[in-house]
């Protein structure tokens, strides 16, 4: 599916953030700058806004790995491993265990592809167009059915 622009970013991410639940996680996958951050930062700020919670900065964690936060009963991990070159440096991030009410959103999430049995990727790639994105999804698990339209 084609998003225009930046709008239309936000209208898929609100579709994905109301269906989400505890501990699920979604893989973000896409070139550099491509818009995974964006996205996350859609789905966080759509949730701390309907959940009547402060709204945030949502930054990359591309230097610290892992930003957290803390949305009521939820909260929310919002990892990029980037940076990560070893698979014992997941362990010590955490990632794969299980948490009770944590979801997890995952950029560069290539050392850890097969890890989660339910999970919702979603593949970003440019366009010919500054604005305009292509977005995917592939859903495992829970996330078999999601639909997604604009
Ligand atoms: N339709 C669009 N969807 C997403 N981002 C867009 C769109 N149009 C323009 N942008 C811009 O593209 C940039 C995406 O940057 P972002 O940090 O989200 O990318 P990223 O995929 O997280 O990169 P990295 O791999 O470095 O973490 C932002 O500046 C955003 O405003
Ligand atoms: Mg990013």
């Amino acid at each position: 599916m084609i998003l225009k622009s930046l709008d239309h970013l936000n209208l898929i991410s609100k579709k994905v953030a109301d269906n989400l639940s505890e501990s699920d996680c979604i893989f973000l996958l896409g070139e550099i700058g491509v818009g995974k951050t964006t996205f996350t930062r859609n789905i966080i700020n759509y949730l701390q806004k309907k959940k009547n919670v402060e709204i945030t900065d949502v930054l990359s964690p591309t230097f610290n790995l892992l930003y957290e936060y803390k949305i009521k009963k939820f909260k929310i991990m919002h990892y990029d491993l980037y940076r990560i070159q070893e698979e014992k440096e997941i362990n010590n991030l955490g990632i794969l265990s299980e948490e009770n009410n944590t979801i997890k959103i995952i950029e560069w999430p290539n050392l850890i592809k097969g890890s989660f049995k339910s999970r919702l990727e979603i593949y970003l790639d440019y366009t010919k167009n500054e604005n305009e994105r292509e977005i995917k999804f592939i859903g495992l698990g829970k996330w078999k059915n999601f639909k997604y339209e604009l």
